[in-house]
């Protein structure tokens, strides 16, 4: 059976064939019926006359209603009045399923649209993103395996945290406390020393209680980890990755990515490297734009805003302090006060896509800054192991995939990227 991107690239164009699909609009005017279906690829018009079915099949396609299910037949014609410039002229047309009236009209609020979430999947909307979310997916999935890296995999379910305990989501295990999985990372620490260079995508929760346009309390975020690597190794591959995404985007799905407001030509023309610029550079702009700003304290969302204004391109801030970041990141040899640590923040407000550093490899030391971070270093002992059998310079970066969908897709909010999303307010449907 073809799809309906397949008929709108012309390439059935004069041929007869068959439709299953859901009515996504509908329009009787006299003897004519124009009945617009959608699948999972697109949108066709489906004209049925009163004069080419037989007259019961012309009552049904009356009688039907947005959502019901349907299958056609007829021939397709290229006409330059119907959207996407092809109609089918149906010989046959058949309700599967009458659908009572759709809950979806015009003009909804956000708060009703992600209430009926489960039907507004449907829209042209969440499907354009769908496709796209797939192309991305897919496309990060070739580059790291492209690049040599195994596709390994860490429980969801942990002992301990990485993160810090702010974010944590507790889970009651068997009358014992576990928590959900912020991040692989003590886990890609541990495979780094069996496969070398790992990554992987998968879930990461957050019971991070802000209201933002650009967090999720459940996301999927795509991690690497490579042993005999420093800062520089890993940050390339995350330009890279971004920008095989991005343009992987481009070239599947420009019609998708135009209809949500991104211009595929800007993915495109995005080069790498990006800007670099340190922690301490990152201050003196925001000062320059009249910012107050404490050092040694994480950029916030709208300092993130404020340093990506304008751009048209990601741009990478290294060397934070080590005062505001996770234990496991290095120390600068050239100053202990800053980490080898780095994000990769992208424009339009989106902000950080991507946080990775290089990994402390002194055993001692990791140990007290584990303590400094508020942890028992008793809880770490197995990942403390990394340090003590075949001990080696690793890093690693976590990606948002719902960040980049963001800002891939050009949307005004995270939970867009994602079919159902986990924030403060709402679990369900
Ligand atoms: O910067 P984060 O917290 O870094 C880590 O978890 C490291 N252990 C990663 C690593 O080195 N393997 O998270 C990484 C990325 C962020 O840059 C952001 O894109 C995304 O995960 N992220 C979120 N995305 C959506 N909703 C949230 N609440 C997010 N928190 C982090
Ligand atoms: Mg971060």
């Amino acid at each position: 059976m073809p799809r309906i991107a397949e008929i709108l690239r012309g390439a059935l164009t004069g041929q007869d064939v068959e439709l299953k699909g859901w009515i996504y609009r509908t329009r009787t005017v006299g003897g004519k019926a124009f009945v617009v279906i959608r699948d999972s690829t697109g949108v066709l018009q489906v004209a049925v006359s009163k004069e080419s079915v037989p007259p019961e099949q012309f009552e049904a396609v009356e009688k039907a209603l947005i959502e019901s299910s349907v299958t056609a037949k007829g021939p397709i014609v290229s006409d330059k009045r119907a959207p996407g410039g092809f109609e089918m002229r149906a010989k046959e047309f058949h309700v599967v399923s009458y659908a009572e009236k759709f809950p979806i009209q015009q003009d909804l609020s956000e708060e009703f649209l992600l209430d009926v979430r489960h039907l507004w999947v449907r829209s042209q909307r969440m499907t354009s993103i769908f496709r796209v979310r797939h192309t991305v997916f897919g496309a990060v999935h070739d580059y790291f395996r492209g690049e040599g890296f195994w596709e390994v995999h860490p429980p969801m379910i942990t002992p301990v945290g990485s993160e810090g305990g702010a974010t944590l989501f507790n889970v009651e295990y068997f009358g014992r406390k576990a928590y959900l999985t912020q991040s692989w990372q003590l886990y890609a620490e541990a495979l780094a020393l069996a496969m070398e260079k790992v990554y992987y995508i998968g879930p990461s929760f957050r019971a991070e209680k802000s209201r933002t346009t650009r967090h999720l309390t459940e996301y999927w975020h795509c991690e690497m980890e490579e042993t005999w690597a420093g800062m520089d190794d890993v940050l390339k591959h995350a330009e890279h990755v971004i920008e095989h995404a991005a343009r992987r985007a481009a070239e599947d799905n420009p019609d998708d990515l135009a209809f949500l407001g991104r211009d595929p030509e800007y993915l495109k023309k995005l080069r790498t490297p990006f800007e670099h610029i340190t922690y301490e550079e990152a201050v003196r702009r925001l000062k320059a734009k009249g910012m107050e700003f404490e050092w040694g304290k994480d950029l916030r969302t709208f300092e993130e805003r404020a340093l990506t204004e304008g751009m048209s391109q990601p741009i990478v801030v290294s060397r934070y302090p080590r005062v505001s970041q996770a234990f496991y990141k290095r120390r600068d040899p050239a100053n202990p006060d800053l980490v080898l640590g780095f994000d990769v923040i992208a424009p339009d407000d989106v902000g950080e896509v991507v946080g990775g550093s290089e990994r402390e490899t002194d055993l001692e030391y990791l140990k007290q800054a584990i303590v400094e971070f508020g942890e028992d270093p008793k809880n770490y002992d197995w990942y403390l192991d990394t340090r003590r059998f075949g001990n080696v310079q690793h890093a690693g970066f976590g990606m948002g995939m719902e960040r980049l969908l963001q800002w891939i897709c050009k949307l005004d909010h995270i939970r867009d990227a994602v079919p159902f999303p986990r924030t403060p307010a709402r679990f369900s449907p």
